[in-house]
């Protein structure tokens, strides 16, 4: 810095660029902490050498720079070379190492420790370290112990496809790697360590998207004799102190509270991004006697008429735009999108034939249409159907129409969850969160008697529309979680064979506890403003679950088989 002038210093690093201008050579040495101008003559035979991505040793003079470059840190000084030396050669790099990179996402992938060498990248990286520190110190000063739990073991039931590792010692046997530490954390509790954590590598074998990996990282919570108040207070206080060291930003507490409930009908969907409006309405009463089919046969049928008022943007969307929004509609399982248009205090669009004055009147009333508003109506008889495309649009609309900065930050708790959900085609009720979440104490005796209607003491912690972390108190009395796994249609069979173990601990003075699992990727991904959690992991999988550097997964040799008694089937390149 501008302090140093003056100073003979020594800098090891890569070359990220090397001018000649007149007798002088311009060489940008490149470190973990940044960028230095390091100005060379040209006399010096060694600079003909030198090439991008050379790792050098240079000696020389800090010295104030004529035309300063205030986008660097360092654009005030340069380095004077009085020595060079060559420690490594590179190879004309397939990638560019600079922030601006035009490969694709497998070649980043593919060479990714030279695109990590990118300073987007490095940062990327070096926040996510800040976080977990932060974490790290935030759960240590509030006395949690931090304790590892295994990563082989029986299949822990989570929702997600295991991955399974084959047993040499024991032919035909599995392990299943961990999707989180869930029932180990619960036993620590039965064990009597009171407050753990573990920032714990979770594995699960599901569809990826931007948001999800096949082994990503939790930071995994649990606590006992908290209530839930207590449990999100620590969580929320968790994040707010990350947030505060790595943006800088206060975070203002308690964080706002939303139930399940009100998260499905006024966002349509349970992960709701609060940075903006643009309500889903409820239009059941006020489009029950119009005579357009499309709403009709879903009303006539127990279903839902929805929709949502895309505020002074109607002279952005063109038909073609709408039937771009349509398209989306229809990859959420909608059967179609309709619209209306306020032009001159008057509805337009293909769908006002249908309707008489009164009930447009009634309509754009209740949807507080105004000019220039665009309205969107999406029914089905499935509420879920009219839920996920209406909340697809609404995500979508909010992006594009730019209605929230994109420094802000969106945060709450989506609290009371159903404890099942019901699955038409197995018939059975599954559990929301998993077997072992407590009902809320004010709904324990639905469990049985209707478990449609009961709720859970589960929370999830939300952040720009994305589910940040979720948790639960757990069941801690035998009697009640074998009422659980009753109401999950679950055999005395299935569940000693899949958690007769663990229920078996239950039986042993189990204290009340509860916890959460925030995902750290997602959080890194966020605070970073990242499009993916890929990058903020320094070595993922792609959107097929490959790894392009290393080509994981591969075949293995028939001996290695063989002691795992295992024969190949099925081969996907044959
Ligand atoms: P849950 O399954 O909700 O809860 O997971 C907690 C958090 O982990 C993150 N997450 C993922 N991140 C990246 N890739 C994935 N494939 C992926 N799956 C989940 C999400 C999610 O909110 N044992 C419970 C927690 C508890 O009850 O304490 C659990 O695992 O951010
Ligand atoms: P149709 O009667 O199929 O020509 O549809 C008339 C309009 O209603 C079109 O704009 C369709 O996209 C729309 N539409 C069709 N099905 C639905 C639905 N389930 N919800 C909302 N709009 C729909």
């Amino acid at each position: 810095r501008i302090d140093n002038v003056g100073e003979t210093v020594e800098l090891k690093g890569w070359v990220a660029k090397k001018r000649n201008l007149g007798s002088l050579v311009f060489i940008d040495l490149r470190d973990r902490y940044g960028i230095t101008q390091i100005i060379v003559n040209e006399s010096m035979e060694i600079t003909k050498e030198i090439k991008n991505e050379y790792i050098l040793h240079v000696k020389g003079k800090v010295v104030e720079r004529s035309s300063k470059n205030p986008q660097m840190p360092t654009g005030d000084i340069e380095i004077e070379a009085s020595q060079i030396d060559i420690i490594n050669t590179a190879n004309v790099t397939p990638i560019y190492t600079t922030d601006e990179t035009d490969a694709s996402e497998d070649a980043r992938m593919q060479y990714r420790y030279l695109d990590l060498r990118r300073p987007v990248m490095q940062n990327k990286i070096m926040t996510r370290h800040q976080i977990t520190r932060s974490i790290r110190h935030f759960l240590d000063e509030h006395d949690f112990i931090d304790i590892e739990t295994p990563y082989l073991n029986r299949s822990t039931p989570e929702g997600a496809r295991d991955f399974l590792v084959p047993s040499r010692v024991h032919n035909g046997e599995f392990y299943a790697l961990p999707q989180s530490p869930q029932l180990f954390k619960q036993l620590l509790m039965v064990a009597g360590f009171e407050r753990y954590y573990q920032i714990a590598r979770c594995f699960r074998d599901e569809d990826l998207r931007a948001d999800r990996q096949p082994e990503f990282t939790q930071v995994d919570v649990e606590m006992s004799f908290m209530n839930t108040d207590e449990i999100i207070s620590i969580g929320e206080q968790m994040v707010a102190q990350v947030i505060k060291d790595v943006k800088g930003i206060d975070v203002k507490l308690p964080l706002p509270r939303m139930t399940w409930h009100d998260a499905m009908e006024t966002y349509g969907i349970d992960k709701p991004d609060i940075r903006f409006d643009m309500k889903l309405v409820n239009l059941n009463e006020t489009v029950k006697d119009v005579d357009f089919m499309v709403f009709k046969n879903a009303l006539d049928n127990k279903g839902y008429v929805k929709g949502i008022n895309v505020k002074n943007a109607a002279d952005q969307y063109s038909r073609k735009k709408i039937d771009k929004l349509t398209d989306l509609a229809k990859t959420y399982k909608a059967k179609g999108l309709a619209w209306m248009k306020v032009v001159n205090g008057k509805a337009e669009g293909p769908i006002v034939k249908f309707f008489n004055e009164e009930q447009l009147t009634r309509l754009l009333d209740t949807m507080n249409g105004e000019d220039n508003d665009l309205l969107l109506f999406v029914s089905d008889v499935k509420y879920t159907v009219v839920c996920d495309a209406l909340a697809a649009l609404r995500n979508h609309l909010g992006k594009e129409l730019k209605l929230y900065d994109p420094q802000e930050l969106g945060l709450l708790w989506v609290v009371d969850f159903p404890m099942f959900e019901y699955d038409d085609e197995t018939q059975r009720y599954y559990a929301m969160h998993h077997p072992f979440t407590r009902p809320k104490d004010s709904d324990i005796d639905k469990i049985d008697s209707d478990p449609a209607h009961c709720l859970a003491d589960a929370y999830d912690i939300v952040l720009n529309g994305y589910e940040l972390g979720g948790g639960s108190q757990r069941i801690y009395e035998q009697d009640l979680q074998e009422r659980a796994f009753k109401a999950l249609s679950l055999t005395p069979e299935q569940i000693e064979n899949k958690f007769g173990w663990f229920v078996e601990a239950l039986k042993y003075g189990t204290p009340p506890h509860g916890g959460f699992a925030l995902g750290l990727d997602r959080l890194a991904m966020l605070l970073t403003g990242s499009d993916s959690i890929r990058d903020v992991i320094a070595f993922p999988k792609n959107a097929s679950a490959t790894c392009p550097m290393s080509k994981a997964p591969n075949k293995v040799d028939q001996v290695q088989l063989e002691e795992l008694g295992i024969e190949v089937t099925k081969d996907e390149n044959e």
